[in-house]
């Protein structure tokens, strides 16, 4: 049968509609899904939320800095943010462009997302949550308010605060800049003897505000994606286990589910759906989380996007992280959060800093059976970089890390 087209014009595109017993539809705008939807930063969680939106028949336009981006080589449209992401004329083009914006990192101030909104866009999770979110410091603020346990945390206005503060926390602690760390890049363990001002100095101090939490001799580290629609609806997927790199403190490995009792498991998610619900977060969040030997959880850190912790959900999952996303930032029903098989464990591919894996690796990791590789397609290999992933599903989380490892010992990035 002849398919019947109707149209749906929104400000930049024209819309072909057909219903599925193929008569015209006459969509008016305020029915049609508001897309295309637009991301802001083009790596890797970029790259996978336009995969997921792509099966969803949603086009996507990535603002980045660059243009063929991991993300932006995906993406229907490209918005370059060539003055950085104060740049008035991109930030009206891609708000012209996509009436829902949300975003693939916390760094990009929230001023910035304010005049998104200003020129038209929807931007969700919201420019005030981001705000909170990407200050640490008021990140736990607002988590310790709500009742959510965090490590015992202080503001560092000058190194003359350390010992204070240290004999307060006690010894060693963590020094953290408030903004714009990644990959442990921001923090550092102070102990006692250490020189305060060096130490402030080495994390960018004056130019960069600190603040310094207690060490915690966590037994193992948590982590729990939470998706919060935009009527407040919050589901979370399974406790994961996390194990950072002892070196790099990059996460290498994520097992799903954790090894931990049932009820400590619902209360993990319950204190990462409260933590995501103290910021007011709509989409999907990481939340990182410390497991000490007596039980007691705290959270680490709320990320406000898809996490690395998360990327198991792609296979791992009935519904991923990154569509969950997607059907949240955009107002549609949020997809199951449960695990398909027993377990899902996935390894990270670290760059080794030179060359990508010849056709012989390739051969040899996907040899492997039931694995899935991701290549997040980018142009340079740096040590200790996220270049990829692999995730194996099974019925014990032991089978399925033994094949990821394997697959993953086979490719260098
Ligand atoms: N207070 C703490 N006590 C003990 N270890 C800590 C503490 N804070 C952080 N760490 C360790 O350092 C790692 C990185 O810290 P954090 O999550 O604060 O940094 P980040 O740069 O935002 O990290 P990422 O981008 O990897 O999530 C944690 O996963 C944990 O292993
Ligand atoms: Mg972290």
């Amino acid at each position: 049968m002849e398919e019947r087209k109707g149209t749906v014009t929104n400000a930049q595109e024209t819309r072909h509609l057909v219903q599925t017993d193929g008569r015209v539809m006459t969509a008016s705008r305020t029915n049609a899904l508001a897309t295309p939807l637009g991301i802001l930063g083009g790596g890797q969680l970029g790259r996978m939320t336009i995969q997921a939106a792509s099966a969803l028949g949603i086009d996507v336009v990535v603002g980045d800095g660059k243009p063929r981006s991991p993300a932006g080589r995906l993406a229907q449209g490209e918005v370059i943010f060539t003055g950085g992401w104060d740049d008035d004329a991109a930030i009206h083009d891609i708000a012209s462009r996509a009436p829902t914006i949300t975003l693939e990192n916390e760094f990009v101030d929230a001023g910035v997302l304010e005049k998104l909104e200003a020129a038209g866009a929807t931007v969700l999770p919201s420019p005030d949550c981001v705000r909170t979110v990407q200050d640490k410091l008021k990140q736990k603020t607002a988590m310790q308010r709500a009742g959510i346990p965090t490590p015992q945390f202080r503001q560092v206005h000058t190194p003359d605060d350390l010992p204070r503060i240290a004999n307060d926390l006690g010894w060693p602690c963590v020094l953290k800049a408030r903004r714009d760390g990644y990959d442990g890049y921001g923090n550092r363990k102070l102990d006692a003897d250490d020189d305060p001002v060096a130490a402030c100095e080495s994390l960018g101090w004056p130019e960069r505000e600190l603040f310094v939490e207690q060490f915690v001799p966590f037994s193992c580290e948590l982590a729990v994606i939470v998706v919060r629609g935009r009527d407040g609806e919050t589901i979370s997927y399974p406790v994961v286990e996390t194990q950072q790199d002892p070196e790099l403190q990059i996460c290498r490995v994520v097992i799903a589910p954790a090894d931990i009792p049932a009820g400590l498991a619902q209360d993990v998610e319950q204190i990462a759906r409260g933590a995501v619900e103290s910021v007011d977060g709509t989409g999907t969040f990481g939340v990182e989380l410390f497991l000490l030997e007596d039980g007691q959880v705290l959270v680490n850190e709320l990320a406000p996007r898809p996490h690395n912790s998360g990327h198991y959900t792609i296979e791992g999952c009935v519904t991923s992280q990154f569509e969950n996303h997607v059907r949240a930032v955009l107002g549609l029903p949020l997809g199951s959060p449960s695990l398909r098989e027993g377990a899902a464990v996935m390894v990270n591919l670290l760059g080794h800093g030179g060359e990508m894996p010849d056709a012989e690796q390739y051969r040899s990791a996907l040899s492997v059976p039931g694995i899935h590789l991701h290549n997040y397609g980018k142009d340079q290999s740096r040590p200790g970089r996220k270049m990829g992933h692999i995730t194996a599903c099974g019925n014990s989380p032991n089978d399925a890390l033994q094949r990821a490892s394997t697959a993953a010992e086979r490719i260098r990035m």
